[in-house]
C-alpha cells in the first residue's frame, strides 16, 4: 500500500457529507506548488485554483486577462503538491461563456492537463447550457453567484451585490437551478448574509461563502490576503491570520544588511 492510499481524500461526496452534518467546509486559493503543500498539509478541505490568480501572481486589476493555458500551469503546480484537498480550478473568462462546446473543451483540457479534481464558474441561467454539457461529461461543477469578478465592467464595481429585492431574488433562482442542474457546490461572494443563509438553507448542495456571512456551509478566502501578504486589500470580510509582509521584508532587509556588511556567508555557511 503506497503512503498515499493512507490519506483520506476530500471528494465532493465529502463536502456533501459535511454539508448533512454541519461540518464546516475550510477553502482557501492557490496558485503554486510550494504554497499548495502548506496548505494541503494543514489540513484544508478545498484548494482553489482561483482566476484570482490574475491579480495575485500576475499583477493584473481584474481577472480578465488570465489564459486557460495560465489556469492550467497554476492548477497542475497545485496538484502535484496535494494529496488530500479537492482541488477546484476556475473556468477563465472567455472559456466558456457563450459556447458550450468551447466550453467543454476547456473542461477537459483543465481536468486532462492539470489533473485537478473539479471546475468553478461564475454565472446562472446565462451559462446554464455550459454546465450541463460539461457535467454530462462527468466533470464537477461549482458555481458562483453574487460578485462574480469576471462580469466587472458590467457591475462597474466590486461593491455587495444583491441588495436590492430584484438582485436578490434572481440570484435565489441561479442558486435552485445550479443546485438542480446538478453543481455539487456553490460559491457566493459578497453578498447580504440574510441572502446566504436563505440560499444554504434552499439548496441540497453545500454553499461556500466570502463575504456572505456566517450561515452558510463553509468559507474561503484569497490565501495570499488571509495570510498578510498584500497589504493594500482590506475589505470588511477580510480577516487577517498573520502579518507576512512583516515577517517576509524583515527577513529580506536582514538578509541584504547581512550581505552588505559581509556577515553572510560566514566560515560555517562556507566549503
Ligand atoms: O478566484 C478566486 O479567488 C475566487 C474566490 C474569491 C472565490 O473565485
Amino acid at each position: 500500500m503506497s503512503v498515499h492510499s493512507e490519506i483520506k481524500k476530500v471528494t465532493t461526496h465529502k463536502l456533501l457529507e459535511m454539508k448533512h452534518k454541519g461540518e464546516k467546509i475550510s477553502m482557501l486559493t492557490a496558485y503554486d506548488f510550494s504554497m499548495a503543500k502548506i496548505v494541503d498539509e494543514a489540513g484544508i478541505d478545498v484548494i482553489l485554483v482561483g482566476d484570482s490568480a490574475s491579480n495575485v501572481m500576475a499583477g493584473h486589476e481584474t481577472t480578465l486577462p488570465i489564459t486557460l493555458d495560465q489556469m492550467i500551469y497554476h492548477a497542475s503546480s497545485v496538484v502535484r503538491a496535494v494529496s488530500r484537498a479537492l482541488v477546484v480550478v476556475d473556468m477563465p473568462f472567455g472559456s466558456y461563456q457563450g459556447n458550450s462546446k468551447e466550453a467543454l473543451i476547456s473542461a477537459i483540457r483543465i481536468m486532462k492537463e492539470s489533473g485537478g479534481h473539479a471546475i468553478k464558474m461564475e454565472g446562472g441561467s446565462e451559462i446554464a447550457e455550459s454546465i450541463t454539457r460539461i457535467l454530462s461529461a462527468g466533470i464537477p461543477v461549482m458555481g458562483h453567484l453574487g460578485l462574480t469578478p469576471q462580469s466587472i465592467y458590467k457591475f462597474g464595481t466590486y461593491n455587495v451585490r444583491a441588495k436590492e429585492e430584484a438582485e436578490a431574488q434572481k440570484l435565489l433562482e441561479d442558486a435552485a437551478l445550479l443546485d438542480k442542474l446538478g453543481c455539487f457546490a456553490l460559491v457566493l461572494e459578497k453578498i447580504p448574509a440574510q441572502l446566504a443563509k436563505r440560499v444554504a438553507e434552499s439548496v441540497t448542495i453545500p454553499v461556500i461563502g466570502i463575504g456572505a456571512g456566517g450561515d452558510v456551509d463553509g468559507q474561503v478566502l484569497v490565501l495570499h490576503d488571509m495570510l498578510g501578504i498584500n497589504k493594500d486589500f482590506s475589505p470588511r470580510f477580510l480577516r487577517r491570520y498573520a502579518d507576512l509582509h512583516t515577517v517576509m521584508t524583515n527577513g529580506i532587509t536582514q538578509y541584504i544588511k547581512d550581505v552588505k556588511s559581509k556577515d553572510f556567508p560566514n566560515d560555517k555557511e562556507s566549503y
